[in-house]
């Protein structure tokens, strides 16, 4: 059926979607179509306070756990039954897009307020979020705001700090929530039914199969380490070759090994990255002594991501003996990958089918709330078509036609999830 067709016979209601897509995209607008909009800023919380008002338009109770998450809850017909959570988040990379993340909170607004236009009171409450961190790169430690309600944060993590020495326990406070009673803001297993998260594809798939609108199989769970290689600085023009300690020039190999290390299997998942590199006190003149970079590893297959990292261990270590440096490497985050509920990846089928869609199963390469959310409760993803698959780059984009077909599927599968 054409994408016209479907868009003829929704529920929801496309405009008004449209029309809060384009309004946030104005709280941290970067240049003509990107947004800079880091966690727990000021540009976020006034982005909360725009959001916050849709959620109780949209018949919602608002509030902001000590997590910094703005969770909008639209009760059921049994106030005590768990919860069915569904949402995104809204803060965005450095120069990120407009539709990461925040199609899924906007899309999950739609839904409800169309419930509620409808009078449509469901067995269990939704509750709607938009989550806190999930990019990561602030505090160098993503998915914040899912890891704390799921019991997933680990010790010290409110100490990190961010470039500009600000720790997360510091902003939290400005944000308006309270570290100290965090304990109070997580859900345990059984107050949760099931998480629903609707995200752009970030891939090029959906575009290749003509389609708006995909399922998601399984997420790749990512490990960040960050590597530090130390030398020993000397005089650029003095120092012989043979006698150099050259951090830069042992960071770069490491940097080469992994790659190869990663694309060793080609018929693998395994994706790797270094995205930052640091070398301290730079200087044209000067040997660099100590480098930083950090390595982004992910497979939705954990064996095949683990043995890449024993390869890269030893490998680091084979170069830092080779250059005499010394090699220390720390792990950021480590989340196990996992595949999608079948039962839920079967009702988005069902509602895509009904809707004339022929909406094809994906992986997904990127990570979610979603992922973090599994720990606690069975969960599913909708993917939206956006254009050539760019994603984390002020290009990014998506049509309205098709994030209001993805926000019809996710609205239905709300529905059989919350029942009415
Ligand atoms: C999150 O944006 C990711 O890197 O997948
Ligand atoms: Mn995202
Ligand atoms: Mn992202
Ligand atoms: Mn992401």
């Amino acid at each position: 059926m054409p994408d016209s067709v479907i868009t003829e016979q929704l529920a929801i209601n496309k405009d008004r979607l449209s029309r809060h897509m384009k309004q946030l995209s104005e709280y941290g607008r970067l240049g003509e179509t990107g947004v800079c909009r880091p966690t727990l800023s000021p540009v976020e919380k006034e982005a909360f306070g725009k959001v916050a008002e849709w959620m109780e338009e949209a018949g919602m109770t608002v509030r902001l756990d000590n997590f910094g998450n703005l969770i909008g809850r639209k009760d059921g017909k049994d106030p005590d039954a768990p919860v069915v959570m569904t949402g995104s988040h809204i803060d965005s990379q450095p120069a990120g897009g407009r539709f990461d993340g925040t199609v899924g909170v906007l899309s999950s607004i739609e839904a409800v307020h169309t419930m509620s236009e409808k009078g449509i009171i469901p067995d269990r409450p939704i509750e709607v979020v938009s989550f806190c961190d999930e990019e990561g790169w602030r505090f160098g430690k993503g998915l914040f705001g899912s890891r704390g309600i799921t019991g997933n944060l680990e010790a010290g993590e409110l100490d990190r700090k961010d470039a500009d020495g600000i720790t997360r326990r510091q902003a939290l406070r400005e944000f308006g929530c309270d570290p100290d009673k965090i304990p109070e803001s997580r859900f345990s297993p059984e107050s949760i039914h099931s998480f629903l998260e609707l995200h752009i594809e970030q891939g090029p798939l959906l575009e290749k199969a003509d389609q708006p609108a995909g399922i998601v199989t399984g997420i790749a769970g990512p490990i960040w380490l960050t590597v530090k290689v130390k030398g020993f600085a000397g005089h650029a023009g003095t120092v012989p070759m043979a006698m150099r300690q050259d951090a830069l020039v042992g960071a770069s190999e490491m940097i080469v090994a992994f790659h190869e290390i990663v694309k060793e299997d080609p018929e693998g998942t395994t994706v790797g990255t270094v995205g930052e590199l640091n070398v301290s006190g730079a200087s044209r003149n000067v040997i660099p002594e100590e480098v930083a970079f950090t390595i982004d590893l992910r497979d939705i297959d954990l064996d095949r991501r683990n043995r890449c990292e024993e390869l890269l261990r030893e490998s680091f270590q084979r170069i830092a003996e080779k250059y005499h440096l010394k090699v220390d490497i720390t792990e950021d985050q480590n989340t196990k990958p996992s595949y999608c509920s079948p039962w839920i990846q079967d009702i988005i089928d069902s509602e895509s089918q009904a809707l004339g869609l022929n909406a094809p199963t994906m992986m997904s390469g990127a990570f979610h709330d979603a992922l973090v959310m599994s720990s606690l409760c069975d969960y599913g993803m909708i993917f939206v078509r956006c254009r050539e698959g760019i994603s984390h780059n002020p290009k990014e984009y998506a049509s309205d036609d098709d994030l209001a077909v993805g926000a019809e599927l996710l609205y239905r599968t709300l529905l059989r999830l919350a029942g009415d």
